[in-house]
C-alpha cells in the first residue's frame, strides 16, 4: 500500500474494468473495488486484478452482528486483499470482530488487511442525522466519536472528508489511516459529491489517501488524468 491513490473501479463488469485498465498497461494501481462490481464478478474479480499486480481496497462497508462481521471478514481476509472496511456504528464489539477475522483468515506470511471505518456516508447531512437517525450532536462531534471509537476497538484508520483530516490527526495520531473520496480536479464537475477538494488540498491537509472515481474513469483520457493527479499531489500544475 505504498500508492497515495486510489482508483474508484466503478463499473458494472469485468469487461468494462478491462478495457479501462488497457490504458494503464504496466501501471500498477490501487484499486477500489466496490459493491456494484463485486456483487456481480464475486471473488473472481479480486484475483484477476490481484493477479495483474494491483493492490486492492474492497469497499463493501460491513455492518452486521460481531460473529457474522467476524466470519465474512476472516473469508475476506483469504482474498489477499490490501483494505476493508466496516461502518464503525456497528459499534465497538462488531469492529473488534472484524479485525480478529481478518487475522484468523489471512494466509500465513501475509499481511493482515488494513481495516477501517466508515463515519458518515458523504451523502449524510446533518438535517438528516438529526431528523432521520436522531442524532442530535453535530457532524464534525459524530465524526470524531466514530474515529476514536474505531482507533480504540483496533482499526487502522477510517474513510472520511479530507476536510475532517487535521482534526482526526489530532484526535487519533498520525498513525492512524485516514482515506478521503470527495476528490475533484479544479475544473472538474462535483457530480453528487458536496464537499469535495483538489488532490493538492487533499494532500495539504494530511490525508494518508485519496479515493477518486470519476475525475479518472470517466475523463476522456483517463492514463492523462491519472498522470495529472499525481502531478497536483506533488504540488505540480
Ligand atoms: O466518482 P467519485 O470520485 O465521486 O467516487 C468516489 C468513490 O468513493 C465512490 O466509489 C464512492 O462510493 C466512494 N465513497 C464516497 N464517500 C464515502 C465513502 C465512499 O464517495 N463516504
Amino acid at each position: 500500500m505504498d500508492k497515495p491513490f486510489i482508483v474508484a473501479l466503478d463499473f458494472a463488469s469485468k469487461e468494462e474494468v478491462r478495457s479501462f485498465l488497457q490504458l494503464f498497461s504496466d501501471t500498477s494501481l490501487f484499486l477500489k473495488v466496490g459493491m456494484e462490481l463485486y456483487f456481480q464478478e464475486g471473488p473472481a474479480i479480486i484475483d484477476e486484478l490481484k493477479q495483474r499486480g494491483h493492490d486492492i481496497f474492497l469497499d463493501l462497508k460491513l455492518h452486521d452482528i460481531p460473529h457474522t462481521v467476524k466470519r465474512a471478514m476472516k473469508g475476506l481476509a483469504k482474498l489477499g486483499v490490501d483494505l476493508v472496511n466496516v461502518h464503525a456504528s456497528g459499534g465497538s464489539a462488531m469492529m473488534r470482530a472484524a479485525i480478529e477475522g481478518l487475522e484468523e483468515g489471512t494466509p500465513h506470511g501475509m499481511n493482515r488487511p488494513r481495516c477501517i471505518a466508515v463515519t458518515q456516508l458523504t451523502s449524510t447531512s446533518e438535517q438528516m442525522l438529526r431528523d432521520e437517525l436522531c442524532m442530535e450532536r453535530t457532524m464534525e462531534e459524530i465524526v470524531l466519536h466514530y474515529a476514536e471509537l474505531a482507533k480504540t476497538s483496533g482499526l487502522d484508520g477510517v474513510v472520511c472528508s479530507a476536510k475532517e483530516v487535521p482534526l482526526i490527526r489530532e484526535r487519533c495520531g498520525e498513525q492512524f489511516l485516514t482515506v478521503t473520496p470527495g476528490i475533484r480536479f479544479a475544473n472538474d464537475d462535483k457530480n453528487d459529491q458536496v464537499r469535495v477538494v483538489t488532490p493538492y488540498e487533499a494532500k495539504q491537509l494530511g490525508t494518508n489517501y485519496i479515493v477518486i472515481g470519476r475525475s479518472i474513469t470517466k475523463a476522456h483520457d483517463p492514463y492523462a488524468a491519472y498522470e495529472r493527479l499525481k502531478r497536483e499531489w506533488d504540488g505540480g500544475q
